[in-house]
């Protein structure tokens, strides 16, 4: 998503801090607490892999604490049925571990099992403003793309609930895309609020910063839209190599058989490109060009083969874990249990500073 001009300079900070902390992880990354997430609406596909998971996997083995928010209360902001949640809680511990996610390091919990993080919402909420929460730009792309004139309660106020998921713990580091940097800058706001309203200017809470990431958008096989499950337009991280190659087939392209990265003039194969180039490391000029003319069959082929290389790996220890469910729904507890107490304390000392302690 592009940045509207009025923001221009919150994005091009944020993005500065998020330059700065890239070599701090490099050079030292303790005292870096790493918080994000996911709705679970399914499985992941290639999109949210290279464009967010690997590069989560990627913080957690340079040494960052990391912390995996299952967004589950998040689900019902823009839609009315919640479907089978189980299910997609299930697939996404399953992405997360196949991916490299190492519960013995790595905590991951949901909303709805920790109680004392929704609590926080109710003093966060009382620290924003109306307009504050309408003119937040993600959540207003958000209600035109439900198709509904009416906002719900939810939505709107889903980024102070969002503040909470970071706050409760502490986080300082939130990888994120650039959607939800509105949702980064209110938890700002609502940190440095709370710490000169309620904690008499202590600086309880810290101001989180966006990790913004390298890793391109990846678009839908239909060359238009972003990946995304509903339109079909997707290849899925627990598909095989045979509908990897029939997906990757399908995909749109164009009818010059001389293959170039031009994202601009033929968003279709430069797409392909990217897919490529994010599986096997190479830059997507270099593969056009060893492509050359022999046109999108050819580039179909190296780019379906390049994924199912990389993900090979993956799809092994995937294939693994499908058979465990009862492995994965503990290693949820587990973390369920590790951010209740964690919630917990933050909620006793919030208590504290606003004097309801009786
Ligand atoms: N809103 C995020 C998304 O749709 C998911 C999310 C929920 C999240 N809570 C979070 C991300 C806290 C970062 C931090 O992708």
């Amino acid at each position: 998503m592009t940045a509207p001009n009025s923001n221009r300079t919150s994005y091009d900070t944020a993005q500065q801090r998020s330059d700065k902390i890239w070599s701090q992880i490099e050079t030292d990354p303790s005292g870096l607490r790493m918080l994000t997430g996911d709705r679970p609406t399914g499985a992941l596909h290639i999109g949210h892999y290279f464009g967010s998971l690997r590069n989560r996997v990627r913080l957690q083995d340079a040494g960052v604490e990391t912390w995996l928010i299952v967004a589950d209360y998040q689900v019902i902001t823009d839609r009315e049925v919640i479907g089978d949640i189980k299910g997609s809680v299930r697939e996404l511990l399953t992405d997360y571990l196949a991916a490299g996610i190492d519960p013995e390091r790595s905590t991951i919990f949901s909303h709805s099992a920790v109680p004392a993080l929704n609590q926080l919402m109710l003093p966060f909420l009382s620290l924003v403003t109306q307009p504050e929460l309408e003119r937040n730009p993600t959540v207003k792309t958000e209600l035109a793309a439900a198709g509904k004139s009416a906002m719900g309660g939810l939505l709107l106020t889903y980024p102070v609930h969002q503040a909470a998921d970071i706050l409760f713990c502490h986080g300082n580091l939130v990888p994120v895309g650039r959607d939800q940097l509105p949702h980064i800058e209110q938890t700002r706001v609502i940190a440095r609020r709370f710490n000169e309203r309620y904690a008499g200017g202590e600086e309880y809470f810290p101001e989180p910063d966006a990790l913004l990431s390298e890793a391109p958008t990846i678009l839908g096989l239909d060359g238009e839209h972003k990946m995304s499950k509903s339109r079909g337009n997707t290849v899925m991280l627990r598909m095989d190599a045979d509908e990897t190659l029939k997906k990757i087939k399908k995909a749109k392209t164009d009818a010059d058989r001389q293959i170039t990265y031009d994202p601009e003039g033929r968003p279709e194969v430069a797409n392909l490109l990217t897919i490529a180039s994010q599986a096997t490391g190479r830059a997507p000029e270099d593969i056009a060009e060893e492509i050359g003319d022999r046109g999108a069959g050819t580039l179909k082929i190296f780019t379906a083969e390049a994924l199912n290389e990389h993900l090979a790996p993956l799809r092994a220890r995937r294939a693994e874990l499908e058979q465990d469910p009862g492995y994965l729904f503990q290693v949820l507890r587990a973390g369920n249990e590790k951010a209740n107490a964690e919630a917990e304390a933050t909620l006793a000392k919030v208590r504290e500073f606003m004097g309801m302690v009786y």
